[in-house]
């Protein structure tokens, strides 16, 4: 009798389910981490709210879409190492407890930058700048108590972060000024020391357009041919509507792949205002004279129209990652949802953007939909 009643009301139920939305319970839910699990992590830069646990709603989307996080901060020189004698753990701690919790691909970001690093780095406790043994020695310290610290626990650093300018020599920094041209070099071997296991990253911007690749490129030719221990590069990927072209991205990461690299996306969104000047991501840019209505059009929304332009985007990219997906090792997207995302306030402060999967609200948008479509293309 009672198996009777449930042959004759489960198929009701089943298809009452369907009706409303939940085949799901058939499948597994939808996320971007499933829908690329044989292809590469996908990852997410988190900040101090999500790191902290106070973006409740937001820690709960991460956890269940993603399968790699990034600091967007916590591990920045500045945060981590404020004084010569005095590291806060405290939020790096938690990071990377986080990333254990949900069984994900730990980056850390990042070891060795121009930026976001104290002036008294660089300087004795007169205030004259360091002797070339004195910043080496300064430089080794801090790697390798930072990456001993989560060793086998981080599993990929950004060891150095944007060295080279536009025209692919490398960036006048104190690093360069005072060490010399083999402080990446040096940088890479201390955290090679401190974690053998961890995958070392070269990371930059507009690695797409050719000068700056090409000196990307000759850079890695000579660390291998110095037995430099580096596996990765990572690729910001802080896009545009209209750059990098499909045929930029293709070619970047075939050439770094052809060095024997994995090559990530480290940092992607797309900025969808009209650009305020020449394409970068150098933090240092601010363009914020140039602040005009037309140049924060999308203040009440974002256009349907230009919705279905960045979710093209999205497609036409992830088309081209998974192409490469053998040579992938994640793509990260640099925020959660466009309330979090730094193109907010920059190159312009005040501006109202929309680079990312989630809006606002932390609902998907059509973008986030194209990339789990994405997952499915087969390159030819
Ligand atoms: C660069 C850095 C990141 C971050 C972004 C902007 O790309 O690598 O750490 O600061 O700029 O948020």
């Amino acid at each position: 009798m009672f198996a009777k009643t449930l042959r004759r009301t489960l198929p009701v139920a089943l298809a009452a389910l369907t009706v409303v939305g939940f085949t799901a319970a058939a499948h597994a839910p939808t996320s971007l981490k499933n829908a690329y699990k044989k292809d590469f992590f996908i990852g997410v830069a988190i900040n101090g709210q999500q790191i902290s646990g106070q973006d409740v709603k937001g820690d709960a989307i991460i956890a269940e879409q993603f399968s790699s996080i990034s600091p967007e901060n916590a591990l920045k020189w500045s945060l981590l190492h404020p004084q010569l004698d005095k590291y806060t753990w405290d939020a790096a701690d938690k990071y990377v407890e986080f990333g254990e919790k949900n069984h994900m691909f730990i980056v850390g970001h990042n070891l060795v930058w121009h930026s976001q690093v104290p002036g008294w780095v660089f300087r004795d406790d007169k205030g004259n700048l360091l002797t070339r043994d004195a910043l080496l020695e300064r430089m080794h310290d801090h790697i390798r108590t930072v990456v001993g610290r989560y060793k086998g626990r981080i599993q990929s650093w950004d060891v150095v972060n944007e060295a080279l300018n536009e025209d692919g020599t490398l960036r006048q920094s104190l690093w360069l000024k005072i060490i010399g041209p083999d402080f990446i070099e040096k940088a890479f071997q201390y955290a090679h020391e401190a974690d053998p296991q961890a995958q070392l990253t070269y990371n930059d911007y507009n690695l797409e357009n050719e000068p700056k690749r090409n000196g990307a490129i000759a850079l890695i030719k000579k660390m291998q041919a110095d037995g430099i221990p580096i596996n990765c590069v990572g690729i910001q990927g802080h896009d545009h509507m209209d750059w990098p072209t499909e045929e930029q991205e293709d070619s970047t990461i075939a050439a770094f792949a052809a060095l024997g690299l994995k090559v990530s996306i480290s940092e992607l969104d797309i900025d969808v205002l009209p650009s305020a000047g020449p394409i970068t991501a150098d933090v240092s840019a601010n363009l914020q004279n140039q602040q005009t209505a037309n140049r924060n059009p999308y203040v009440n929304g974002l256009p349907d129209s230009v919705q279905k332009d960045l979710a093209a985007r999205y497609t036409m990219l992830f088309h081209v990652y998974m192409k490469h997906r053998k040579e992938m090792s994640r793509v990260t997207f640099w925020g959660l949802s466009d309330g979090d995302s730094w193109l907010n306030g920059f190159p312009v402060r005040g501006r109202t953007n929309y680079p990312l999967l989630y809006d606002r609200q932390l609902q998907t948008k059509p973008a986030y939909d194209a990339v789990i479509e994405a997952a499915k293309y087969k390159a030819k």
